[in-house]
């Protein structure tokens, strides 16, 4: 496929002992899938390569006799701590993940994560993790030095930021519209802290009256906790805004950005965000397990002021400096580091698109997906100007069984949806259009599927009109983009 061994070594600049012993165990380096991508400029992807390597020679695990595996030795004393069962390596169908996340991931972002490993503090590790703080400092629109991803999902990017700045018996005003403010909520009374509960109704923004009022009547509130975009309802929050109010009132804020991070705009510097979490896995488009977070000089003085321990030793911000920081990088805990390879990935993808082209591609496709669903009759939870264009939620329709939905969705067409939390449980379906999976390709499969499924379930529903409306609102869309390029040229 690729010429002579000493041809192949020569175009990659390898040493041909290391292109023999490829070829001679058949087996395919991810780096080398890489090489060839690049240099066939994409004509051949990566993948492709891998697949085609494997396909041709399996990797082979010496493995014991099958009566030995599956419980015919009873005096095997491995037996009696696996199931009696034949198990086959794991191979995940292909889905398409328009749910509140994960979403689908790139294909770059897999080979890349499927690379050798290597050690937490190797040299070339290091490098990588200076430009993926760099990276993350362009998504999050920020100059904070201490700005890096956390070992852990975004539930673990929440409680860092509780647990390094609220002290037992700070007063903190949180906001609660939906899960996940919930959750800030939860953490404050784990801290030990004071919470003083802003409400408002699960689909309605936080009303940035009633946090002027809170701090108004609470004087000693230290910070404000909110959610900017809550994933349970797709409701949009004014961050700027309330993060203002909270300034104004000598208050800090924690900012959860875990599905606007990448998807619609977080700009911490201009916003003056003190303290903000997202995840790796919504609109970054990456695997599950990290939660980037960013923090300003002030947090960074709040917290190594504390007078107490902070109350946890994995998340203390203190220690955990002496890893991320550029300049001492001791051993803290061992960083995942594949995965980490993965949001470099990620976030290099982002930069090459563009963020605030990344911010429109969600802003068009949802557009299109809501041309569709209100096509066919559906209805948004969320008022139009507070709708986040990554998470849709719309009503069920009454009378329709909507787990059965959801369920002949992922049986018959591989589609994931989310279903509803909390008091929504039952009466909304949320559909993500996050990263890679916001295409139209998804769009497209997504209405089709779903007016199959409901026109079979005998809603008066019409095959083909959701696609026509989203058709029509992309060629609208286009049509405006034609003006606006020949205005100004
Ligand atoms: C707004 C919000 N905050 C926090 C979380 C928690 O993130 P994770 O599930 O990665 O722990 C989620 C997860 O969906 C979320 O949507």
């Amino acid at each position: 496929m690729f010429g002579s061994q000493a041809e192949v070594a020569r175009a990659f600049q390898l040493d041909r002992a290391v292109v023999h012993n490829w070829v001679k165990t058949g087996y395919v380096p991810a780096r080398w899938a890489g090489e060839v991508e690049r240099v066939t400029q994409g004509r051949i992807g990566a993948v492709e390569v891998i697949n085609e390597a494997s396909a041709k020679n399996p990797v082979r695990v010496k493995s014991r006799p099958d009566h030995a595996l599956f419980g015919m030795q009873e005096s095997d004393p491995m037996t009696q701590y696996a199931p009696a069962k034949r198990i086959h390596s794991f191979h995940p169908p292909q889905r398409t993940l328009m749910g509140p996340g994960p979403t689908e991931i790139h294909p770059r972002v897999l080979i890349t994560m499927r690379q050798a490993a290597i050690g937490y503090l190797d040299p070339v590790f290091v490098e990588m993790m200076e430009e993926l703080k760099s990276l993350l400092r362009y998504v999050y629109q920020t100059r904070n030095p201490l700005t890096f991803p956390l070992s852990g999902p975004g539930s673990v990017g929440m409680e860092y930021c509780f647990v390094n700045l609220v002290a037992p018996g700070d007063k903190v005003i949180v906001c609660v519209n939906g899960v996940f403010g919930g959750r800030m909520l939860e953490n404050v009374e784990r801290m030990g802290g004071i919470p003083v509960v802003v409400s408002d109704e699960w689909g309605r923004p936080v009303d940035p009256q009633k946090v002027e009022d809170a701090f108004r009547k609470h004087k000693d509130a230290k910070l404000l906790a909110f959610v900017h975009a809550e994933t349970s309802t797709g409701c949009q929050s004014d961050a700027k805004l309330l993060t203002q109010i909270a300034h104004k009132h000598g208050a800090l804020v924690i900012v959860d950005a875990v599905t606007s991070l990448g998807g619609s705009p977080v700009k911490v510097d201009e916003w003056e965000i003190d303290a903000i979490y997202s995840a790796s896995q919504k609109c970054l488009s990456c695997t599950p397990g990290l939660s980037p977070v960013s923090f300003s000089e002030r947090v960074v003085e709040y917290v190594k002021k504390r007078k107490d321990k902070i109350h946890s030793w994995f998340m203390d911000m203190n220690l955990l400096l002496g890893y991320w920081n550029a300049g001492t990088r001791t051993y803290h805990h061992t960083a995942p580091t594949n995965s980490l390879f993965a949001l470099h990935e990620a976030l290099l993808l982002i930069r090459e698109e563009g963020l605030e082209n990344s911010w429109a591609r969600h802003q068009r496709h949802h557009v299109a997906l809501k041309a569709g669903l209100e096509a066919i009759g559906l209805q948004f939870l969320v008022e139009e100007k507070y709708q986040l264009p990554q998470m849709n939620a719309v009503l069920c329709p009454k009378g329709v069984d909507e787990a059965e939905v959801r369920k002949r969705l992922l049986d018959e067409f591989g589609l994931e949806i989310g279903a509803g939390l909390g008091p929504l449980k039952g009466k909304v379906w949320r559909f993500g259009l996050m990263g890679y999976s916001c295409r139209p390709d998804n769009v497209m499969l997504c209405l089709s599927a779903l007016s199959s499924v409901l026109s079979d379930m005998g809603l008066p529903v019409h095959v083909g009109d959701a696609e026509a409306a989203a058709h029509g609102a992309y060629a609208q869309m286009h049509a405006k983009d034609a003006q606006r390029k020949k205005r100004a040229a």
